[in-house]
């Protein structure tokens, strides 16, 4: 499993008190590594997917906030002032994977409290590194947990299907969705994995095509409209999906379990349900941290990212496909519904569909 160890999206570097990450827009044509000390280019960046990734998005709340913190006068006014303008911008540079708000909150709430309980503003400061820290690390910890835990669910000659990146380069560690895949193959299982487009950017083509290929994982892309047919003649036994958003708010039974990915996810979930038989089932596995579930929010609170048209209107090397003054849709994500997802995989363990009991008891 080279790819966990050789790659870090991205990091803290302390010589310079700045956030570095590989940029993520311009693989697999180049590894470029690409810095800032501004809340601002952290947000460009966030926004023209350099960084992206519901995981990874987590990491870079935290490592943001931490900057703004360190950014910020040597004074409490200061911190709060910076945290409250800053934070809020940083939060909602992304608005469907709730780890990007989570992983501000996780240090704008521990300096405000940390503040209030008289620590000094440098104090502060050096806390607020060492947490980011740390969450990055729990966080690569848990995609461990989440290979051991999802590998039981791949078997020899198995042909499995995945959808966008939710490997090393969006979630750091060994992936989610690609968690049980890596973990697997490092254990001697045989299997292929059709790895699908996922236009209009391609993250499935140019990322996961990228990881896995490094790593030895026989692999086949494929365009997305392909899924269907190449999944009825191949004999797919499951998809690996990551997700930007599982929904846990326990007012809404029937919610519970509803997953938000990648533009793409509800279709193949789909597929699977039409080539699925009594005595076999293609399932569709969804992989993420305890981070990515949503206590709070219902269905009808979440927003999905509607992208720039030109995502759609032209192709990589900037031809354009459409005719002028076509109208386009650009949803970047999608639902899918609890019935439709046959498991979620998480550092914690496995929850089953149904999910309000399962998927409450993997949050006690
Ligand atoms: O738009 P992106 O590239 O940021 O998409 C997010 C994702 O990476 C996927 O939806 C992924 O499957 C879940 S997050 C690891």
């Amino acid at each position: 499993m080279d790819i966990s160890t050789n790659i870090s999206p991205i990091k803290w570097n302390d010589d310079n008190n700045e956030i570095v990450w590989l940029d993520n827009s311009r693989i697999p044509s180049e590894e470029v590594y690409n810095s800032t000390k501004s809340i601002e280019r952290l947000i460009t960046a966030i926004k023209t997917l350099e960084i992206r990734g519901a995981p990874i998005l987590g990491e870079a709340g935290a490592y943001g906030t931490a900057m703004i913190v360190n950014n910020s006068q040597n004074s409490k006014e200061d911190i709060i002032k910076n945290l409250s303008n800053f934070g809020n911008l940083l939060a909602t540079a992304r608005p469907t994977a709730v780890n990007l708000s989570w992983g501000v909150a996780q240090i704008k709430d521990m300096v405000e409290n940390s503040l209030q309980e008289g620590l000094s503003p440098s104090e502060v400061k050096n806390l607020a590194i060492t947490n980011a820290k740390r969450i990055q690390k729990e966080n690569i910890n848990s995609t461990i947990q989440i290979g051991k835990h999802g590998k039981k669910f791949i078997k020899d000659g198995d042909v499995l299907v995945t959808v966008c990146n939710a490997g090393t380069l969006a979630c750091d560690g060994i992936g989610t969705a690609t968690a049980p895949m890596r973990t697997a193959f490092a254990e001697g299982i045989n299997f292929e994995v059709l790895v699908t487009y996922t236009a209009p950017l391609y993250q499935g083509a140019r990322l996961t095509a990228w990881e896995l290929h490094k790593d030895g994982i026989p692999i086949h892309v494929i365009t997305d409209n392909m899924a269907g047919h190449l999944m009825r003649e191949k004999k797919a036994t499951s998809i690996f999906a990551g997700a930007d958003r599982i929904l846990c708010n326990t007012t809404n039974p029937d919610e519970v379990g509803t997953v938000y990915n990648k533009i793409g996810t509800f279709n193949l979930a789909l597929i699977a349900k039409q080539l699925s038989t009594n005595s076999n089932e293609v399932k569709l596995h969804v992989a993420a941290p305890i981070s990515t579930i949503d206590k709070v929010s219902k269905v009808s609170d979440v927003k999905i990212e509607e992208r720039n048209p030109k995502e759609v209107e032209y192709l990589f090397n900037g031809t354009k496909i459409t005719p002028d003054g076509v109208s386009v849709f650009n949803p970047a994500f999608d639902r899918t519904p609890p019935e439709l997802v046959s498991s979620i995989i998480t550092e914690k363990g496995v929850a089953e569909f149904p999910y309000t009991n399962s998927l409450t008891k993997l949050l006690d």
